[in-house]
């Protein structure tokens, strides 16, 4: 897929579209971790050093009516704009801003309120969001995207609008795709990919597209129970997706006709209750009581995980090993982090819930080969499927 970078486009002077994917987790109105909004930093200081001015385009959550005022993007056009050390001036309205867009100059930045304010965002009829975007085409003259964690959503933002207007991708698209190309594309092998978080489902295109192309899959997390039930062990009450057992053995079978080692923990640490101090114990993973849930893979678990991702050249982690906001039931997912620090080849965090837990255990970005932005859209990149924002900016 040929996809124009910013050099390609004649940028000089242009009042620019810029779709960052600036959807950070902000508590209280305080940002919590601005990682996001750093990694858009590269694309619009080289769009300020062509003398544009840009009208920045981005979500924040899911909002449902009743949440807009949860969902503000006051808190980022302020972050941003400490960052660039420059003003950001931030529009509360998206629609019927012509006037004030056409009146931005040299180097002036705008940012819009949450797009996904508008339903017409997520719209599933095409007609509804082509009309957003016809209105949003009418602020600039070039559109970048850049918003790589929402490229795998099929947005009038993210899709429409890219293609209604010549378009190129941004620094933070270009460097996410060739890190994902080094993945899919002669990784250095071993490849060793670790999945967790609590569901099968969200998983098995991923496991059933990397079968063909890795040498090992761990599997720890909620998900793991379903394997482990798939295997005929007891699981008490732990979480398991019993309509995908057939899936998950079918997987188990692909996986041992191909040579590919599925890792599966062998001791968990279960607990009654799913809460911070709820006791934890250490069980055999064939073991588990009834009356108890599996919230986290076991140490003897843990130390084999990490010595098998340490034999790896390449390694692609997604999704927690337990429930690590818990210390109790943070060791699998620090111990998994640890080793991938260690190895001697490419170790990638896909985002979303394993780049939190990283930070939150207190690793740095730097201990990693890198953190992908995109929690979803690393997944279905990785899944082989086509992702929108890409096809539109292709
Ligand atoms: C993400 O957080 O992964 C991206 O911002 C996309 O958000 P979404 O899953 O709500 O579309």
């Amino acid at each position: 897929m040929e996809i124009k970078t910013l050099s390609q486009l004649d940028l000089q002077n242009k009042r620019v579209i810029l779709r960052c994917d600036l959807n950070v987790p902000i508590k209280d109105g305080v940002i919590i971790d601005d990682r996001r909004i750093r990694a858009s930093l590269s694309t619009i200081r080289k769009l300020l050093a062509k003398d544009c001015s840009i009208v920045v385009i981005a979500h924040l959550g899911r909002p449902k009516p009743d949440q807009k005022n949860n969902l503000s993007l006051a808190p980022v056009a302020k972050r941003l704009s400490e960052l660039l050390e420059t003003e950001v001036a931030f529009s509360e309205e998206i629609i019927g801003i012509k006037q004030k867009t056409d009146s931005l100059k040299t180097g002036q930045i705008l940012l819009l309120e949450n797009i996904r304010f508008l339903a017409a965002e997520t719209s599933k009829d095409e007609l509804e969001r082509k009309a957003l975007s016809s209105e949003l085409a009418t602020y600039g003259q070039v559109y970048i995207g850049d918003g790589f964690g929402a490229v795998h959503r099929k947005h009038a933002s993210v899709y429409e609008l890219a293609k209604m207007m010549p378009h190129a991708a941004g620094d933070l698209i270009i460097t996410e795709l060739g890190v994902l190309e080094k993945l899919t594309m002669n990784p250095n092998r071993p490849y060793g990919v670790v999945l967790g978080g609590a569901k099968v489902s969200d998983k098995i295109g991923v496991i059933s597209n990397l079968l063909e192309k890795v040498d090992l899959i761990a599997i720890g997390g909620g998900m793991v129970f379903t394997f482990l039930s798939a295997h005929g062990k007891e699981i008490g009450k732990s979480l398991v997706e019993n309509d995908l057992i057939p899936t998950v053995k079918e997987l188990m079978k692909r996986a041992e006709n191909l040579g590919v080692k599925i890792i599966l923990p062998t001791d968990i640490v279960v607990a009654k209750e799913f809460n911070a101090e709820s006791n934890a114990t250490i069980v055999a993973s064939d073991e588990i009581p009834k009356d108890q849930m599996g919230l986290d893979i076991g140490p003897e678990s843990a130390r084999f995980f990490a010595d098998e991702i340490g034999k790896c050249k390449t390694v692609f982690w997604n999704g927690p090993m337990g429930v690590f906001e818990f210390n109790n039931f943070s060791n699998g997912t620090r111990s998994v982090a640890q080793a991938l620090t260690k190895i001697d080849g490419i170790s990638v965090v896909g985002g979303g819930d394993s780049a939190a837990a990283v930070r939150k255990l207190g690793f740095s970005d730097q201990d990693f080969g890198y953190i992908s932005t995109g929690g979803g859209a690393s997944l279905e990149y990785l899944e082989g499927k086509e992702l929108p924002g890409l096809v539109a900016l292709s």
